[in-house]
């Protein structure tokens, strides 16, 4: 049979990957796929730079739409990024009745819906195993390999950049904005690292995980979102000292009343095996009813193990795609007309309806009857206290300090519950700075 023909939009760190891969790989990913695979156009606004990426055998082109307008290429692979240029694209390629293979989790974790449906109109497929968790096999996993179970929660490292940022400041005790210049030199995190540090990279895969674990529509506009940049070196250590590493999780979980959709840095016991996952790595808990906890763990990011992911999806396509559109795989692993009616049964939680545990931090004067006060007001909101840490002052403060850190660790509450709680306890004169809270999670 004929070499499937792909189109590249973008061949930056991972098209040059995809390209090597399939170029190094050729002749088992043939074996497998049932035929060749074959990168016939490119298109990249830097023409010189592909070229030499690709060599003479390559069409190399600086506009992306001659490629979708290329009648002999059946599928795009997309690596542009972002939401603009790329939305309009994929769409387009979908419009000229092309495949697409993307990594682009924020474009799906925002325009899912549409492209999907766009897609199961047009009989193509989209593919994304790319847009989450890098090299990791996740959505495969999800969507294929878990189908039997109901699935309970996942709970994910799901950005490299924050995850090697919070591994250097516990290791080595430095505060956030050093390390963070230190990841930019490495080159581990971009220039402008807003979408990293601030969370939203991992709602966007947290996003397209919860649609596909709990057959909802991706709802990105509902997840809570909280980065690490407000995190202390401090905060680090006292977790430890409480048998805790601190880690910036994505987490969906099926809860009464919906499902929660939230990132942020949270408190996980330090002998769970995703605690230990340092650096840049990723990793992802799924807990399904059926088979129990499993646990995924690879490169989250960079040049092959993204392309990895990348001619997976081809794969997939090169065999599928002269399937019955209605029998493939569906995007979001459950039939799209049932997306909607399980959103009346499911929504998204709002965070205050959030059941957790919590890690709190009080900066206190050290005086009789602080504790105590403090402790009533959790008391009184029904909020059970699971430990308790208080350092010297002079641990603190120095020498002849007269304040202190109170570091609290409470069980399961709801977070609209907590909220009260720490209102009323900032409003305490004893209490000298903001309350710091991280949430707790057990994985258990
Ligand atoms: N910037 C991401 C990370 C990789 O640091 O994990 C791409 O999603």
């Amino acid at each position: 049979m004929k070499p499937i023909q792909v189109g590249l939009l973008g061949i930056g760190t991972v098209g040059s990957g995809v390209f090597n891969v399939l170029q190094r790989n050729q002749e088992e990913i043939r074996r497998r796929a049932g035929r060749g695979i074959e990168i016939a156009m490119v298109a990249d606004l830097d023409v010189e730079r592909a070229r030499s990426i690709v060599g003479e055998g390559v069409q190399v082109v600086n506009d992306a739409r001659a490629v979708i307008a290329n009648p002999d290429i059946d599928i795009v692979i997309e690596l542009i990024g972002g939401y603009g240029i790329a939305k309009a694209l994929v769409l387009e390629a979908i419009a000229a009745g092309k495949h697409v293979v993307t990594a682009n989790k924020a474009l799906l974790a925002v325009h899912g819906t549409e492209i999907f449906s766009a897609a199961s109109a047009k009989g193509v497929m989209v593919a994304f195993e790319a847009a989450v968790a890098g090299g990791i096999p996740i959505i495969k996993a999800l969507r294929e390999g878990l189908t039997a179970n109901r699935i309970q929660w996942i709970a994910g490292i799901i950005n490299g950049t924050t995850n090697f940022i919070l591994s250097e400041m516990r290791s080595k005790g430095l505060d956030f904005d050093v390390v963070l210049k230190e990841a930019q030199r490495l080159g581990y995190a971009e220039a402008d690292p807003t979408f990293d540090i601030e969370g939203v990279d991992a709602a966007h895969k947290a996003t397209i995980m919860s649609a596909i674990a709990f057959g909802i529509p991706v709802q990105f506009d509902k997840a809570y979102v909280e980065g690490i940049t407000q995190l202390s070196a401090q905060d680090i250590k006292y977790a430890e000292q409480l048998g805790y590493r601190i880690k910036l999780l994505g987490i969906t979980k099926r809860a009464d009343k919906g499902v929660e959709l939230r990132v942020h840095p949270s408190l996980v016991p330090s002998k769970r095996l995703i605690a230990n996952v340092e650096g840049a790595m990723n990793a992802v808990v799924v807990q399904g009813d059926a088979v129990g906890t499993t646990l995924y763990y690879g490169k989250g990011a960079g040049s092959e193990p993204t392309a990895s992911a990348v001619i997976a999806d081809l794969v997939d396509i090169a065999r599928l795609h002269t399937a019955d559109p209605e029998h493939r795989v569906p995007h979001l692993a459950f039939q799209p007309n049932t997306l909607t009616d399980a959103m009346d049964a499911l929504p998204v939680l709002p965070m205050s309806e959030v059941v957790t545990s919590y890690y709190l931090r009080l900066r206190v004067a050290d005086q009789a009857g602080v504790l105590a006060k403090v402790t009533g007001i959790l008391a009184g909101a029904g909020i059970s206290i699971d430990a308790v840490l208080q350092r010297e002052a002079d641990e603190v403060g120095g020498e002849d300090s007269t304040q202190t850190d109170l570091i609290i660790l409470t069980h399961d509450t709801r977070e609209g519950t907590m909220d009260g709680a720490i209102a009323q306890m900032q409003a305490l004169p004893t209490v000298l700075a903001p309350i710091t809270r991280i949430r707790k999670e057990e994985l258990n």
